[in-house]
């Protein structure tokens, strides 16, 4: 494809300069080690294949789910989304889940989607900690903004942080009643909800970062899908 560069620099979203998120190691319940880090732009397509099974997942809502972040990656990938990352966790190399968001402005966090592949290891729930500790923590930003799309995601962020409800706010992710997490309410449930530890073994850390791998669509489905646990 030819890229007219002149039209792209006006169509390209501007970005912020942001400092990459540094990655951390937590352990599963499973006594697996998750390692959390971000990955580049360039790793979008190969991040895009274990994605799209999910969009004809209904179950617990991976389908809208999967759908939104399926194009807001792309959208990251083709330059027409502003300020935005994606981390991932992965075990022994294997994507097990991953989340993204972006930056509004300086102050202010978009907290986009969470998606767990490995279900029942709270998985979800550790990303989405991260993505918060990455808000907060190293892109200094006030709040966070922050919507459901599921139950489950209801009880995991609204109900497990307390997030505080924006009377008269509009999340971006079609106009959804938005909650907030204000750097106070972060620090306040740090202790219980944000695990890991740094820095990674490099051993780990190496495996990691050698290449994303991911599991088989039909396995995808059987993660997602399966009732072991249950
Ligand atoms: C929301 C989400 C990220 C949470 O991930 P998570 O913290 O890893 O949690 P899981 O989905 O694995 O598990 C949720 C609950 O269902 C149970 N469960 C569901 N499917 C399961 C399965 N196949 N195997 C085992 N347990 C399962 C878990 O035991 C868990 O119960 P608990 O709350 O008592 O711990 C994940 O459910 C997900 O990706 N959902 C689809 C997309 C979505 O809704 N994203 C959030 C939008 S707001």
């Amino acid at each position: 494809m030819t890229v007219d560069m002149e039209l792209e620099a006006v169509l390209r979203a501007p970005e912020l300069e942001m400092p990459p998120y540094p990655p951390k190691v937590i352990t599963l319940a499973n006594s697996k080690k998750m390692v959390v880090r971000p990955i580049k732009r360039e790793d979008v397509p190969t991040l895009l294949k274990v994605v799209r099974p999910t969009l004809d997942i209904p179950r617990d809502y991976y389908d809208i789910v999967g759908a939104r972040l399926y194009a807001e990656l792309l959208g990251w990938y083709r330059y027409r989304v502003r300020n935005e990352y994606c981390l991932i966790g992965q075990v022994d190399g294997f994507v097990v889940g991953m989340v993204n968001g972006r930056m509004w402005d300086q102050n202010i966090g978009i907290s986009l989607h969470t998606l767990a592949i490995d279900r029942g290891l709270h998985v979800g729930a550790h990303l989405f900690a991260s993505k918060m500790e990455y808000h907060i923590e190293h892109l200094g930003q006030q709040e966070v903004w922050i919507t459901a799309e599921s139950p489950i995601g209801f009880r995991r962020w609204m109900i497990e942080y307390g997030l505080i409800k924006q009377e008269g706010v509009q999340h971006e992710l079609g106009g959804a009643t938005s909650y907030k997490l204000t750097r106070d309410l972060y620090f306040e449930t740090k202790p219980r909800l944000v695990a890991g530890v740094r820095p990674v073994p490099q051993e780990l850390l190496d495996q990691a970062m050698q290449s994303i791998l991911i599991a088989s669509e039909a396995e995808v489905t059987e993660k997602i899908c399966g009732v072991k646990g249950r």
